[in-house]
C-alpha cells in the first residue's frame, strides 16, 4: 500500500483517543456519583448551617477587651467597649459615615458598649486585627484589615479604605447578664 492508500491512520488514532477519553471521563463522573452522597453526608447540610446558634460566655471580658468564637463556620468578635470608647462612638457625626449607623443601632439596649460583630471585612472577606488582642490602632480604633488596609472604629463601623458596609451585626441576644445566643 502507498502511504495515499493506508487507511487514513490519524483517524484510528484519533478515535482510540476519543475512546480513552471517554472511559477516563465516564469513570470520573462515575467515581463522583459513588463519592457524592458520602461527602454531603459528613457535612452539615446548609439548612443546619444557617439554623445553628452559638453561646459566648461575656464575663470574662473586661471592657476594652474582646474574644474570638466562631459563629456558623465563621469569625465572631464579642468586645467590651470602655466608657471613652462608647463616648466617641456616640460622638461621631453619624451623617459622615459612609454607612451611617449609631452604636445604639449596633448594639442591644441596655447593653450599648458590648459588640457583637462578625469577624469578616465587608470588602473581601479577610478577618480584621485588633478585636481579640483588645488593641486600639489608629485614629479611629477599633479594626484595621491587613488585606487592603480597611479601619473600621470600635463600633465596627467602616471609617477608611475600600469596605462598603460596617462589620455586620448577626442577631443575637442577652439570655442572661453574662450569655448571649448569637442566631
Ligand atoms: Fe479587608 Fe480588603 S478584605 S480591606
Amino acid at each position: 500500500a502507498t502511504p495515499e492508500t493506508a487507511g487514513e491512520p490519524g483517524d484510528g488514532i484519533r478515535r482510540r483517543d476519543f475512546i480513552d477519553i471517554a472511559a477516563v471521563s465516564a469513570a470520573g463522573v462515575g467515581g463522583l456519583a459513588v463519592l457524592y452522597p458520602l461527602i454531603s453526608q459528613m457535612a452539615p447540610s446548609k439548612d443546619v448551617l444557617a439554623a445553628s446558634t452559638t453561646e459566648v460566655d461575656v464575663s470574662a471580658i473586661q471592657p476594652g477587651q474582646a474574644i474570638k468564637a466562631v459563629f456558623r463556620k465563621q469569625p465572631l468578635f464579642v468586645r467590651r467597649l470602655t466608657p471613652a470608647e462608647v463616648q466617641a462612638a456616640n460622638a461621631t457625626p453619624v451623617g459622615a459615615l459612609r454607612d451611617p449607623q449609631t452604636l445604639a443601632e449596633r448594639t442591644e439596649e441596655g447593653h450599648e458598649d458590648m459588640l457583637v460583630t462578625m469577624g469578616v471585612c465587608t470588602h473581601l472577606g479577610c478577618v480584621p486585627l485588633g478585636a481579640a488582642e483588645g488593641e486600639v490602632k489608629g485614629e479611629f480604633g477599633g479594626y484595621f484589615c491587613p488585606c487592603h488596609g480597611s479601619h473600621y472604629d470600635t463600633a465596627g463601623r467602616i471609617r477608611k479604605g475600600p469596605a462598603p458596609t460596617n462589620l455586620e451585626v448577626p442577631e443575637y441576644t442577652f439570655t442572661s447578664d453574662t450569655t448571649i445566643q448569637v442566631g
